[in-house]
Formats: C-alpha cells, structure tokens, sequence
C-alpha cells in the first residue's frame, strides 16, 4: 500500500536550532509565526509542564533492530550500548515455556532451534486489525502463527494462545531501557519515541502502550524521517531542500523538508509500510528457491526452519554484495537430489541482485516521485538527499539516487543510529525552558460518526501537533437517550474503509441538562493521544475514548 501524506509549505513543522558550543537548542516555531494558534475555546489545552532536568530516552522502535541515546545536561549525545561494538537491539521476542523470555540476539538465534514461538518483526504488525486486507495479505509470511485476539487485533500464536504485538514490543522496550539504565547509571522516566510517518493512530497506539508498560512515560512521538532531520539539522548551517529517503528492515518513508536558516519544515511525507531491507531477503531466497529447483533440478523442504535458514544466508549475501561483486551462499543439508540431502551453494552477484531487487527499488523510487509532486516539486528542487535506514546501504539504491538529484549522498545522519539520536535531541528540547521544538503532523483524518450526524472530520491530513479542533453537533439523539460517537481514522476523508478508534458516550441526563449547540472539541497531544470534550454554552465535560 502506498500512501502519500502531507504537502505544501502550510504544514509548518518547524523548527529552529541553535548552537551554543556543542549544544543544541531547539525553539518552537512554526513557519517563523509561533505555535498554529489553538482555538481561543479550546478546554484541553493542557501542555505537560517541564517538571525538571530529567534526560528523555530517545527510542527508535524498529522492525529489525531497536536503537536508544539521550542527551545530557551538557547536550553531549550518549548511545545506548547493546554489545561488544553494537548499538543496536535486534527487535526479536522467544516465549520460552513457563514465564520464559529472551529478547534481542538470544532470541534470534531461536529462530531456527523454536521458530513457532520466536516473534520477528512485530512492529509490523503491532496496532493492526486482524481482518484487515494488510494482515489477511502478510499473516502466513512468517514463522510463528498470527491469529485475532479479543479486541479484534492480530496477535502472535504461543502454544495458541494469543501475546499482542504491543507486549512483544513491551518486551523489546524494556530490555532497550534495562540497557540505558545501566549505562547511564540512573532511571529513565521519560521517553521520545519513533514511528514511521505513515503509521497510523492505532499502531502509534500500540508502541506508546508498549512504552507505557515499560513504565516510561511518553512525551513525544515523532515522525522516524522528521527525527533524523532534526540530527541532520545539527550540522548544517545552510539552507536548502532535503529529501529523507528512509528504508529500514520494513517499512520506507520519503520525506522532504525545508532546511532554511536552521529551521525545517515538513513539506511532504509518504510511505509503504510493507518495503524494507526484509523484503530484500525473501527477493533472495525467492531467487534460490528457483535457481535450485529449474536449473538445478533439486528439490528443496520448504519447511519453516529452511526458509529462515535461507533468510538468514541470503541476508548475509546481501549485505556482503555492498562491498564485494560476488557473495558465496552456502546451507548446508537443505536440498535433496534423490540420493538425500545436499548442501544449497550458489554464487550471487551484485548484478544479479540488482536485478531481481528492480521491483522493489522503483517502488521506493515511485513514492519519492509522489511526494515531490504532492509539494510541488520537481528533482531540481532537492538539494540533498539523506539516506536513513540499513538497507540504505545497498551500492545500487545510492547510485539510483544520486544519479537522479545529481547530490552525492550526505552521511552526516547514520544510516541505523540517525533516528534514535534525532529523538534523543528533541527529548532534550523538552526539558528546555523555550519549550518543545517540533510540531509534527497527522498522516491521516479523524473523525466521528453517528446515526444523527453521519460522518464528520475533526482533524485533517497534515493537522499539526498538538493543536485542538472542533466541530458542532447539530442534531441530539431522542431525549432520554445518550449520545454514541465513533471515533474514526481513514486514509483519506472520502475514505470507505475506516478504521474505529473508540467511542465516546455523552450521558442522556448530562444531555438533557446542557441545553443549546453542543460542541466536540478534540485535541491531539504531542504524544499523539486523543482527548475529547463535550461543550454546551453551560458548561462541558471530558469524554474517554472508550476501546470498541
Ligand atoms: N550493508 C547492507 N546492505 C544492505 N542492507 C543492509 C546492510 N546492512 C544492513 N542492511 C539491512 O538493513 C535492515 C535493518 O536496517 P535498520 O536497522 O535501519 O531497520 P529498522 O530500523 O529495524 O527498520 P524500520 O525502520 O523499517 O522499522 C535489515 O534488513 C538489514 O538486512
Ligand atoms: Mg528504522
């Protein structure tokens, strides 16, 4: 699926960095103008205030690996250390029997000993409807079972019984802030989490809770490409349009910005949340799977344990072929040729992987061409590109790019650490007394339905955060009778498909003693948490959005 959100210079995320030494202090402005001005009515305007110094954890949340740094007091900029030489947490869960759980490398190399109970990739799948066309489409690609669980949302099956993609994400967060703990010798309270820019409010849902659970309490949620802008920004002084090209291990998000005078602004944003580094090794072992059967007339047991040894080979090879032109690939004791099982070896070339990743390059290409349109723009427009991303790193998806903007690419920002320190730079911003740097936007509408009102937009597209909006409800249900509204989420406002959020019940008596036009007042928090108001002009009344 692809979608495109966002454009034009109106969207206003801005911010502006200042250098004092080797800190960096970010100031809220939005398009040079201040913060959007809230509605004057607004009652649910209640920033957080800054309670003290405490650092904020800047997590990267990723679909292979997890990365998290902070900054100091000073400003200095501190990586959570993984292992020996490594920053980064595969994003890896096994449910052992009992309480039993391993997470990160340990929990890889179950994959092949227990693959049934070793959950890969959740975020994938964290927040999404079971019946959804995405799931029915992607359930069976993997090594463990996903299945609906109570609240209608996939799950990983563990000895059948449903673990939500948010505790496995649960899991992989606290183990990240276990790791930051220790580093830095005292407790985090408070974190700045990523998502991609396209993920919607439900799997933005799912990693805060996941946060949540972890004890942490989110201050913000931040676009992954706006955050790496935010480091890029750190080193540069002059003005320009930057392209985000940001492919990690499963998901693809393009982003421009304007990077003027150290102020920058969103213009465009759009995605795939099915195109990652991922997609990449199965394209190999795909390859492998036909190679050995038609050219080499041998049969292969598809069963779960080979494919992910294959994965596994094929994820070796690709990463082999950034820096040499051929990559021996060798499983052993998967392929049958009548007299009983034989080692797979094939010799893959850069060239060849090339061409059987065409596919997938030119629709990351293709969506790079959308957004710019969306802005406006054409490719003389973009001054820089910024690769983010591991699989980034392919020699073929730089020199595609390059070529096309005719810009060397700029490897200020790391390709799997430039997220996670962007975070960690905005957590230190809000802590400042200038307040929060960054308004980030909404990637899809939210509204609300109900048999009276039909359906009506509360938020739209690119609405910035936070900011508080309204509508007026004009018709009341029968007296005597509460009044039910569906919060809804869509790609876009003539959506028919949308995805309900919750709903909100206005007491039948609260009803009855508020005569006079109703009001809803809906407020997105930086967070990206909702929180709804009922006003009548003799008073209103908080709403909790009640799960469905
Ligand atoms: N040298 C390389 N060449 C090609 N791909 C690489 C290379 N090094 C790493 N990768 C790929 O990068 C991906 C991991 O990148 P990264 O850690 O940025 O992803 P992530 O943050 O977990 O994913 P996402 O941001 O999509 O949620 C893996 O698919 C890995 O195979
Ligand atoms: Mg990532």
């Amino acid at each position: 699926m692809t979608r495109v959100t966002g454009s034009f210079a109106t969207l206003g995320l801005g911010l502006v960095h200042t250098f004092q030494g080797t800190d960096t202090a970010v100031r809220r402005i939005c398009n040079g103008r201040g913060w959007p001005p809230l509605d004057p009515k607004a009652r649910l305007c209640h920033n957080r205030p800054v309670a003290n110094e405490r650092p904020v954890l800047g997590i990267d949340f990723g679909t292979t690996n997890t990365a998290a740094a902070w900054c100091d007091a000073q400003g200095k900029i501190h990586l959570v250390p993984v292992g020996e030489k490594s920053y980064t947490l595969p994003s890896v869960v096994w449910f052992g029997p009992g309480e039993k759980v391993l997470v990160g490398a340990l929990a890889r190399e179950q994959l092949l000993d227990d693959p049934h109970r070793t959950v890969v990739a959740p975020k994938r799948f964290i927040g999404r409807r079971f019946k959804s066309e995405f799931v029915t489409r992607n359930k069976d690609r993997y090594p463990y079972e996903i299945i609906e669980d109570e609240q209608g949302l996939c799950a990983a099956a563990i000895e059948g019984s449903p673990v939500s993609f948010t505790d496995v994400a649960f899991h992989v967060i606290r183990r990240i802030l276990e790791l930051a703990n220790a580093t830095a010798g005292f407790e985090f309270e408070d974190a700045v989490l990523t998502v991609p820019a396209h993920f919607s409010y439900g799997q933005r849902r799912g990693v805060r809770t996941a946060a949540e659970m972890a004890g942490l309490e989110v201050r913000a949620m931040v676009n992954e490409p706006t955050a790496a802008a935010l480091y890029y920004a750190k080193h540069k002084d002059a003005g320009g349009r930057v392209l985000v090209f940001d492919l990690g291990g499963g998901t693809f998000d393009a982003t421009l910005l304007d990077v003027s005078r150290r102020v920058a602004t969103v213009l465009s944003t759009g995605g795939d949340p099915y195109l990652g580094g991922r997609d990449f090794d199965s394209t190999i072992v795909t390859h492998l799977l036909n190679v050995v059967t038609f050219e080499q007339g041998r049969k292969l047991d598809p069963s779960k344990v080979v494919m992910q040894r294959l994965l596994f080979a094929a994820e070796a090879a690709k990463i082999r072929l950034t820096k040499e032109e051929v990559a021996h690939i060798k499983v052993p004791l998967v392929a049958s040729d009548g007299t009983g099982f034989v080692d797979l070896e094939y010799d893959l070339t850069r060239a060849e992987l090339e061409e059987i990743s065409e596919g997938l390059i030119a629709r990351a290409v293709g969506i790079v061409g959308d957004v710019l349109a969306a802005a406006g723009c054409s490719d003389l427009d973009v001054g820089e590109v910024i690769f983010v991303g591991g699989q980034t790193r392919m020699p073929a998806i730089r020199d595609r790019l390059t070529r096309r903007f005719k810009h060397d690419p700029k490897k200020h920002v790391h390709p799997e650490l430039g997220v996670a320190i962007g975070a960690a730079i905005l957590g230190r911003t809000l802590n400042l007394p200038r307040g929060p740097a960054l308004v980030d936007v909404v990637p899809m509408p939210i509204g609300v339905m109900a048999p009276t009102l039909g359906t009506k937009e509360v938020i739209g597209r690119n609405a910035v955060v936070p900011s508080t909006h309204t509508v007026t409800i004009e018709t009341r249900p029968p007296d005597g009778q509460p009044m039910n509204l569906a919060v809804y989420e869509a790609a876009d406002a003539a959506a028919v498909e949308r995805e309900l959020l919750g709903m909100l019940t206005v007491p039948a008596d609260w009803m009855a003693a508020h005569a006079g036009d109703l009001t809803l007042e809906m407020r997105i928090g930086f967070d990206f948490d909702l929180t709804c108001a009922i006003v009548s002009p003799h008073g209103s009344k908080q709403l909790p959005l009640q799960p469905v």
